[in-house]
């Protein structure tokens, strides 16, 4: 367990659409980019990670 309590690390985490909740408290969310953009079926993208790394 890191030292911030978290036991789950999501190294490739995007948008977390796998996710049904998509801010679990005992997860950091760590990818290597940090945008929001539209796709192609309208639907809003949001990749926000808490961590911005490279794995
Ligand atoms: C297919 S998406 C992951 C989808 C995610 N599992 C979900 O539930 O929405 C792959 C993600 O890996 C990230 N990624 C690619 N190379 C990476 C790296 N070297 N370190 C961290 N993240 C990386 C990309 O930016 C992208 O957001």
């Amino acid at each position: 367990m890191a030292s911030n309590g978290k036991i789950i690390l999501d190294a490739c985490c995007g948008p977390r659409m796998m996710w049904f909740n998509k801010n679990h408290p005992d997860t950091i969310y760590m990818d290597i980019r940090k945008e929001n953009f539209v796709a192609c079926d309208s639907r809003k993208i949001e990749v926000d990670p808490d961590l911005i790394a490279d794995f």
